[in-house]
């Protein structure tokens, strides 16, 4: 995360470059900056914690210009500080930074760069591009930003300038960027929301562009500097649609938010040349022996992904607990347990409870979480951040599979470190899951979309929903069925498909529609003989299947098709078309979907 703006024209740029910085403080408030210049001079005030305390700070002594930069931190390198704080700056002052992203390779280039005599202030990934930029900077200070970007591999939205120049100069990659359109103005944003009180002209930067501005308007060029064309969009949007992205609901964009999401858990981590894992946390992957997994509700679900992954993968014995259970039932815990915590908020309590039981008998803690600072993640030995992005809509969707992405870069790098996977099964998992974000955009083409629709359409009148599934998706129905009941409040059961015959397949009559998970897998014949029991006794089957399956689709009154994918990343994958009919069904019946009844966000209580 983190939110960047920049501003040139004839406005204060302090007041515009912080009217920006307070539409995107959601997307981190570790620390805000900004760089403001004259043509002469650029002045860099930057401060640790909240824009609260910068915009306090510039109150009491104000930068003057009409041209400059800003940013508002969540930090992934570096402890958030005053000093870690963007824009980044040379050492000379003269070039002046701010980015949104990760530098994939910034150890290596750091190292060339110290060697070559350059003097870091920050311990971010950030400056590192500064230097380059210095370095390749021979008065053209966009040749000198693409000559430094090309050493660069990783993740960015970048937005620079210099002291000499009244140019401004952006480019993108992965992180998003957004150009608003003036009457002799411009302006840079991460989100829409930022820009809509100057402009509704915007031009949506793409992945591999650079953008320059000055006070003639803008140049977009790629990163070889041919020229390209975007189009401008006017933007219809009041300030709260915008703020859901003109989506309706928060839950429909952080749905549509996915690949992103997806992608930001897994960069950095996944190392595609080397076909290896590497993570950010500090855990021994030889200290223990088995392993307890412990959340609630879809955080639960992803933890149920999890132990199927971690048991296969790296053959640690997992255990999955309800955490409102766990804390209560004296769990069997030594100093050869690891426990995880699945939460997206960090604050769920009953989550945290048991964490404290596991602590205190001995484990050693690990959280896969999303809420950066959250007191799981200052009271946990370590923190897998699954970097989804705030998560507004109260069912979650990107957390969860964001949740299972790192479930499966853990389980990868446990497999990895602990000999249980070989060099070629584990290039194989990463490349899978390289494919990840490029298949979940997939799954949200406008005909699959409409095709969720129309089934949602058609069932929505249901009093109950039976949802079944296998193996691996197991645990892709129960989160189906509580998406579906949590926001439709239509009453939907799951069951492990094989389990069905023991007792729910007395339910299944003529009304009752039924989801079975049956992509490609090695139990998928069995799946269908379980479809065949429910045909049998007259219910509706609606089936998932992967892309081409048409054998299978006789087998149903309905079918949703995802796209091919290897088996183990298919949660992920299959996990999408659930939400969608959670989605559609609630819409169809008129409920509020981003805030279901009886229902909060963060569970704080027992
Ligand atoms: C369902 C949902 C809840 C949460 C649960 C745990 O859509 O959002 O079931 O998953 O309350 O919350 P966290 O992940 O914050 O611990």
């Amino acid at each position: 995360m983190c939110g960047i703006v920049g501003y040139i024209g004839p406005r204060d740029a302090q007041e515009v470059l912080l009217s920006g910085l307070s539409k995107l403080e959601y997307r981190g408030y570790d620390s805000a900056g900004i760089a403001v210049g004259d043509g002469q001079q650029i002045a860099v005030r930057k401060k640790a914690g909240k824009l609260a305390n910068l915009a306090a700070d510039l109150e009491a002594e104000p930068l003057n210009g009409s041209f400059g930069i800003g940013h508002t931190r969540w930090a992934t390198h570096g402890v958030p500080n005053d000093v870690n704080s963007h824009p980044h700056t040379t050492e000379n002052g003269d070039i002046v930074l701010v980015h949104n992203g990760i530098i994939e390779n910034y150890l290596e280039l750091k190292a060339g760069l110290l060697q070559r005599g350059h003097v870091f202030k920050s311990d971010t990934d950030s400056e590192v591009v500064a230097h380059l930029i210095e370095e390749t900077y021979q008065g053209d200070l966009e040749k000198a930003v693409r000559d430094a970007l090309h050493q660069v591999r990783g993740a960015y939205a970048l937005v620079v300038t210099h002291k000499d120049h009244r140019q401004i100069v952006a480019a993108r990659t992965v992180s998003p960027l957004v150009m608003g359109v003036g009457e002799g103005e411009m302006f840079l944003a991460s989100d829409v929301p930022a820009l809509l009180a100057y402009t509704r002209q915007m031009v949506f930067i793409q992945d591999g562009d650079m953008v320059i501005l000055d006070d003639d308007g803008y140049r977009i060029t790629d990163m070889q500097g041919q020229p390209v064309q975007r189009e401008a969009e006017t933007i219809e949007w009041d300030a709260e649609a915008a703020e859901k992205g003109g989506y309706d609901t928060y839950m429909l964009k952080e749905i549509f938010e996915q690949p992103q999401a997806l992608s930001n858990t897994l960069l950095g981590r996944l190392k595609g040349e080397e076909g290896r894992v590497e993570l950010d946390i500090s855990l021994d992957p030889t200290s223990f022996d088995r392993i307890h997994i412990v959340a609630c509700g879809t955080a639960y679900y992803a933890g149920m992904v999890g132990k199927y992954l971690l048991e296969q993968l790296a053959r640690v014995p997992v255990e999955l607990d309800v955490a409102s259970e766990y804390r209560y039932r004296q769990p069997l815990v030594t100093d050869k347990t690891l426990a995880i915590a699945v939460s997206q908020s960090g604050e769920t309590i009953d989550t945290l409870e048991g964490m404290r039981e596991a602590k205190a008998g001995g484990a050693r803690t690990l959280g896969i979480i999303n809420a950066k600072g959250s007191s799981m993640t200052r009271e946990l030995d370590d923190t897998l951040y699954i970097h989804a992005g705030p998560e507004i809509g109260v069912a979650s969707t990107k957390a969860y599979t964001s949740m299972v992405g790192a479930f499966l870069l853990l389980a990868v790098w446990l497999g990895q470190q602990r000999g249980t996977l070989s060099r070629d099964e584990v290039a194989r998992l990463v490349q899978s899951a390289h494919d990840l974000p490029q298949l979940v955009a997939e799954t949200l083409s406008d005909e699959r979309l409409a095709r969720v629709q129309e089934v949602a359409q058609k069932y929505h009148q249901a009093r109950d929903y039976l949802f079944l599934g296998r193996g691996v998706n197991n645990p892709t129905a129960y989160e189906g069925a509580l998406k579906l009941k949590e926001i439709s409040y239509i009453h939907a059961e799951a069951y492990a498909a094989g389990e069905m015959k023991h007792g729910p397949i007395a339910l299944i009559d003529e009304h009752l529609p039924v989801v079975v998970v049956a992509t490609e897998s090695r139990l998928l014949e069995k799946t269908i003989s379980n479809v065949q029991e429910v045909r049998a006794r007259g219910g509706r089957v609606i089936l998932l299947l992967s892309d081409g399956d048409t054998d299978n689709a006789q087998h149903a009154e309905d079918v949703l098709y995802v796209p091919r994918c290897d088996e183990l990343i298919s949660p992920i994958v299959n996990a999408v078309p659930m939400q969608l009919l959670a989605y559609y069904t609630a819409s169809t019946l008129g409920k509020d979907v981003d805030k279901p009844r009886n229902l909060a966000k963060s569970v704080t209580v027992e």
